[in-house]
């Protein structure tokens, strides 16, 4: 059973078809929400072979403080982030602070190798690399159970059964709660769907206003994500986005060198700030979370005034129009 009662899907600022179904259906009875995604790809102290600091602790203490107080209770993880420092410092505070577990839901993701005394950089769905990335997250993080496992990217080489096995059997053993995937397309999803018996509860891929290419393939389909919108609502899968403040792009000062449209749709971003009301960030994160498909923003700032910013999106429903300007600004054309 999912222990810590939270809700993978619901946004507190659902339309009455968002409410209607969640996207996480094992979670429909549970009652805590967290809209947003915290990404921990900052924490541990850089991508560097530095070792962990008091620092870099306490950082992550504060940031996972903070995201409470927000109501962020997921935290997002792959097992390469700082090479493996992000989990290591988070599962240091795990270890101070005993209740804390139960407070939060952590996701981690593995699948991707980097080049070593073995070969280049790579894509790994091999059973006996899945298990053991799933080992040592574990060990890092000290935790005895993942509440969700993702694919970190996909493996043109991944054999179907081989995958679907091991995942079931870390199922089985108590090791992962839950499957998600990342960066996957429709059929790709699809293909891994029907060799499990248990749903695919999430896609984690890159979105934002400065990346919405899975909005515009509902409109023009010629990307990566066609169908991805609508296959999810269908199948409940969570879509949670990555990069979703698009790095600050259109949240920091603007320089002379970004393009028109980014200007544009800053100044706009500007406006509907103050109209609605809110933070800049939760006008880029509000942009996301309109969609009907109940995205999930995942929010990689490591500043707590921008964490606090971001999490102003849940008062923030952004009208059809301003979602189309906005929409129509960052694409550079109106839509056809
Ligand atoms: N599945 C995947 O393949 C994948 C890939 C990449 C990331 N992810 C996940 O998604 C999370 C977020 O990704 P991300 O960090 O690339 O995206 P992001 O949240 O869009 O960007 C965060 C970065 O932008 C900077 N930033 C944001 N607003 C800013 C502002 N107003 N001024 C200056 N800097 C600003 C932050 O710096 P500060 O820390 O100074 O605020 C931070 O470095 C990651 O932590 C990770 O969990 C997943």
């Amino acid at each position: 059973m999912y222990p810590n009662g939270i809700v993978y899907s619901e946004h507190p600022m659902s339309t009455s078809t968002q409410s209607a179904m969640p996207r996480y259906p094992l979670a429909q009875h549970l009652t805590q929400h967290s809209s947003l995604i915290y990404g921990c790809m900052g924490l541990g102290g850089g991508w560097n072979t530095n070792s962990i600091s008091a620092g870099d602790i306490k950082q992550t203490e504060a940031i996972i403080e903070c995201c409470l107080d927000e109501g962020i209770r997921i935290f997002d993880h792959a097992d390469i982030y700082t090479y493996g420092k992000a989990e290591i410092a988070f599962g240091q505070v795990l270890q101070q602070s005993p209740n804390l577990r139960e407070k939060v839901s952590i996701q981690s993701k593995c699948g991707i190798r980097f080049e070593d005394v073995h070969g280049v950089k790579r894509y790994d769905f091999s059973p006996q690399w899945i298990t053991h990335s799933v080992e040592e997250i574990l060990q890092r993080l000290h935790i005895e159970q993942l509440d969700v496992l993702l694919l970190h990217r996909p493996d043109p080489l991944m054999q179907l059964d081989e995958v679907a096995q091991t995942l079931i059997a870390l199922q089985s053993s108590g090791k992962i709660s839950h499957i998600g995937v990342s960066n996957m397309h429709t059929a790709q999803l699809d293909f891994l769907q029907s060799a499990l018996p248990f749903p695919i509860i999430a896609n984690q891929i890159e979105l934002s206003l400065a990346k919405p290419g899975f909005i515009n393939a509902s409109i023009e389909p010629t990307h990566h994500y066609d169908g991805m919108a609508e296959y999810a609502q269908q199948q409940n899968i969570q879509i949670q986005a990555w990069g979703a403040l698009a790095q600050g792009q259109f949240t920091k000062e603007m320089n002379n060198d970004v393009s028109m449209n980014v200007q544009h749709t800053t100044n706009m971003i500007i406006q509907l700030a103050q109209q609605y009301d809110v933070s800049r960030e939760a006008i880029v994160l509000a942009f996301l979370t309109r969609h009907p498909v109940s995205i999930q923003p995942i929010i990689g700032t490591t500043n707590l005034a921008r964490i606090k910013a971001c999490a102003q999106v849940n008062r923030c429903e952004l009208s059809a129009v301003d979602w189309y300007g906005l929409l129509e600004s960052t694409r550079g054309n109106e839509v056809p």
